[in-house]
């Protein structure tokens, strides 16, 4: 096989991923955008962990929030969900390679429990956020604290808020505490 062959091969890899994230993104109604890096460190920061939770990132992308959860509490039970085969399949290559343990599951968030779990972070749409805190509203403990990048529930009011500059504009993270 020539170099040009495995150029082809290569692209045409990467543009089949990039039309699959682009409809599971469509259907979700949230298309893939990792949060830049100091963003999620501030989500970490304001999620003031302790160490011992059962923590959650919805919509997971990359890992990258989680990664830097467990790298600043490595005894946290780190669980990611991941909509999108193709970014699910990032997030498992970038946890791989950060060899942190982090479950990272494929599949619809709205299919799966969170009644046990103590910390939640997002960043998804204003559509989901509002299905999400009817979710929230049947399953969540009282106490669960949710960090969420950017996107606001429409009943909920945040107990906390910060904001990062950002080269498109301020990112703001808020904390909800059900
Ligand atoms: C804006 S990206 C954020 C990625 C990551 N949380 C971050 O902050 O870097 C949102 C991700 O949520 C995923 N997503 C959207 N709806 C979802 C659902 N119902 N269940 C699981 N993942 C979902 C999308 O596929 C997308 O990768």
């Amino acid at each position: 096989m020539l170099p040009v062959d495995l150029v082809i091969i290569f692209t045409m890899l990467l543009i089949i991923g990039m039309m699959v994230t682009s409809v599971y993104g469509f259907i979700a109604g949230v298309p893939y955008v990792p949060t830049p890096h100091p963003v999620a460190r501030a989500m970490v920061d304001l999620a003031r962990l302790r160490g011992t939770e059962n923590v959650m990132d919805i919509g997971a992308g990359n890992g990258r929030v989680l990664i830097e959860a467990k790298r600043k509490h490595p005894s946290i039970d780190a669980t990611g969900i991941e909509l999108a085969p193709t970014v699910w399949l990032l997030g498992k290559l970038n946890i791989f390679l950060s060899g942190i343990r982090i479950r990272f599951i494929r599949g619809n968030a709205f299919d799966h429990d969170m009644s046990r779990t103590d910390v939640i972070f997002l960043y998804l749409s204003p559509a989901v956020m509002a299905k999400l805190e009817d979710k929230f509203d049947r399953e969540l403990k009282p106490g669960t604290v949710v960090i969420s990048h950017a996107f606001t529930f429409p009943r909920r009011q945040p107990v906390e808020m910060t904001a990062l500059p950002g080269w498109m504009g301020k990112k703001t993270i808020r904390r909800y505490e059900w």
